[in-house]
């Protein structure tokens, strides 16, 4: 959840880890802090934005240094409580991201060996373990004290009299970059696009040690080479540039993403994928599970999947997959997660590998964690994505899911064929439902009104509901919930009366007269009713208060011009409410903690 940064080179450390701390701000933003190595370890930390640390820091001199901004787990966004830490003397300090399990007994024998804690953070525990065991030579202290730690990490330390970093990591990312006379880290990719785009991804145990021309990884105490990785992810690709917000803009580039999934969709990786496949069928079934808005992509991938392959498929969330006492009985799995670093995914995927399932990962982040566990990898290829709210990974990983099946030799041609023509209109199709946002904008500003709105759909459009009221929620904190249209009647029909408005999402396929029906329903108890519908439906639109005209496309791609739709509905009813659109009150875009 945190985002760690640690630099050592011939620049300004300070100005360094700040500017890369702004572009890890997603990953958390509670709390921000800076430790620069002079002659002495510099401090300066608070329960801000790196923003305001910016502004109010003393200048410190100094080429290597550590950042941290903070998502709380362990005690409240307090200045104790942000990183960097120290050990009692102030000799050493470091940044954590992830959350060390046993920190508890570690710190009651500590404590009772003499060390001073100030924070409530599970963290402060390293920095006194380091002391511990230091001798004058920071990797071997580190060596020594990971052995000791449980739960998941990523660490980087300096200390006072060494000019150098020292960093490891164990389920939680840390991607090294090489730059002319700097080395970098960080927990993710962004903030090293404007040193080099050559990257090293350290993997579970290891220790690194830095200095400015020179890196070393120590895997069990011996010396290891690790290749460097070219990263295609511009420094461009990491700026706001003329949008106001990172998810305007990402939804914007929507149309982008489409097209180039399009170019690439017989191509990559695509033989390897159908063999699974087929494996599959023969198996005990297939297991989608994710988190979120991922989660949401699985469920509409299975209505694509077996509608296409006639495969059964089940979709769990992976919170509720990682601790039930049997594991699910399923020969294949896939995990769907943007980040490749979602805590329960990672623990359901590595548990369902240990019972012998075939694992595939459909994920956005080269190296991520989840890329080092899966079996198979596939990527969305959507390019970085900074709004906490996940709009264009979700698009890209439909995409992805149409990909893998509609390359399945079982695919029935008549139907492929069709969806392959319909699915090259969807980069213009979507384009027109953001040059028509005018009529979105309007039942955005209607909802602002209203503290309470269901979302409903059907058939593969009950998924779209699902994730209408994620998204409208999380961003503008206007309460919202998704439903199956039929379920309304089974309960939520007491809540329905005039200040709780209804999203209808309407698509001309075999739900169509059902959803009339609902839509009826709720008109008859007065609730006002906005309704996502085809643009040559006629019915509808004389039935419900608003209409949101959508363009016309096959059923089975309708939840990408849905979607795209509602993103903007949550868009502008967060951006009339005047919410703080990318960084939503407690939400963090990594959620590494289980
Ligand atoms: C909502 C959102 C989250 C993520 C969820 C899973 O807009 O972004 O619900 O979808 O945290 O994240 P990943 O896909 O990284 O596993």
């Amino acid at each position: 959840m945190c985002g760690i940064v640690g630099y050592i080179g011939n620049k300004s450390a300070q100005f360094v880890l700040l500017r890369a701390m702004e572009q890890l701000e997603y990953r958390g933003y509670d709390s921000s802090g800076i430790a620069v190595l002079d002659d002495v370890i510099n401090v300066y930390k608070g329960a801000c934005r790196v923003g305001n640390l910016r502004n109010s820091s003393p200048r410190f001199v100094g080429t290597v240094g550590i950042g941290h901004t903070r998502w709380a787990t362990h005690g409240e966004p307090s200045k104790v409580n942000a990183h960097p830490h120290l050990d009692c003397g102030g000799k050493i300090a470091l940044v954590h991201n992830g959350v060390v399990s046993n920190y508890r007994p570690l710190k009651e024998k500590l404590i009772a060996e003499g060390h001073v804690f100030l924070s409530e953070t599970d963290t402060e525990v390293i920095p006194h373990l380091i002391e511990k065991h230091y001798t004058g030579n920071l990797e071997q202290a580190l060596a020594e004290t990971i052995v000791q730690l449980k739960g998941s990490y990523a660490i980087v330390a300096i200390a006072e009299g060494e000019h150098k970093l020292v960093f490891a990591r164990q389920q939680s990312p840390l991607v090294i970059g090489i730059g002319e006379s700097e080395i970098l880290v960080a927990s993710d990719i962004p903030p090293l696009l404007e040193h080099t785009n050559k990257v090293i991804y350290l993997e579970d145990g290891e220790i690194g040690v830095a200095d400015q021309n020179s890196l070393k990884i120590l895997k069990n105490g011996k010396e290891t080479t690790r290749a460097i990785v070219p990263i295609d992810w511009s420094a461009d690709q990491v700026e706001k540039n003329e949008f106001e917000h990172f998810m305007l803009k990402e939804i914007y580039e929507q149309p982008r993403i489409i097209n180039q999934a399009l170019e690439g969709f017989f191509h990559r990786t695509a033989p390897v994928i159908d063999a699974e496949f087929m494996r599959y069928k023969k198996g005990k079934g297939l297991l989608i599970f994710a988190c979120g808005t991922s989660y949401h992509a699985g469920l509409i991938g299975k209505y694509v999947i077996e509608e296409l392959l006639d495969i059964p498929v089940r979709v769990e969330l992976a919170s509720e997959v990682n601790h039930r006492e049997r594991t699910i009985p399923v020969a294949n799995v896939i995990a769907i997660t943007q980040s490749g670093e979602t805590a329960d995914v990672l623990t359901s995927l590595s548990r369902l590998k240990q019972a012998g399932c075939a694992t595939l990962a459909i994920t956005n982040v080269k190296g991520s964690s989840v890329t080092q566990l899966a079996d198979k990898v596939t990527y969305t290829h959507a390019g970085p994505e900074f709004g906490v709210a996940a709009t264009k990974t979700f698009i890209a990983q439909l995409m992805e899911l149409y990909r893998l099946a509609l390359l399945q030799q079982d695919t029935e041609e008549n139907l492929r064929e069709q969806l392959i023509v319909r699915l090259s209109q969807l980069p213009d199709l979507v384009q027109s439902v953001i040059d028509n946002q005018d009529q979105i904008k309007a039942c955005s500003r209607y909802l602002t009104r209203f503290s309470n709105v269901f979302f409903i759909g059907r058939g593969i459009n009950y998924p779209v509901a699902l994730e209408g009221a994620l998204k409208l929620k999380e961003i503008s904190y206007i309460h919202a919930e998704g439903y199956a249209a039929g379920e309304l009647k089974h309960g939520p029909f007491s809540l329905l009366q005039q200040d709780t408005p209804v999203v209808a999402i309407v698509n001309r396929d075999a739900c169509y007269d059902a959803m009339v029906t609902n839509i009826k329903e709720i008109k008859s108890r007065k609730a006002p009713v906005i309704a996502l519908v085809q643009e040559t439906d006629t019915e509808i639109p004389g039935l419900v208060d608003f209409t949101i005209r959508i363009p016309v496309t096959h059923t089975l791609l309708s939840p990408i011009i849905n979607t795209v739709a509602l993103q903007l509905l949550a868009y502008f009813a967060a951006k009339f409410r005047d919410c703080p659109i990318d960084f939503p009150r407690n939400l963090a875009k990594s959620v590494t903690v289980e």
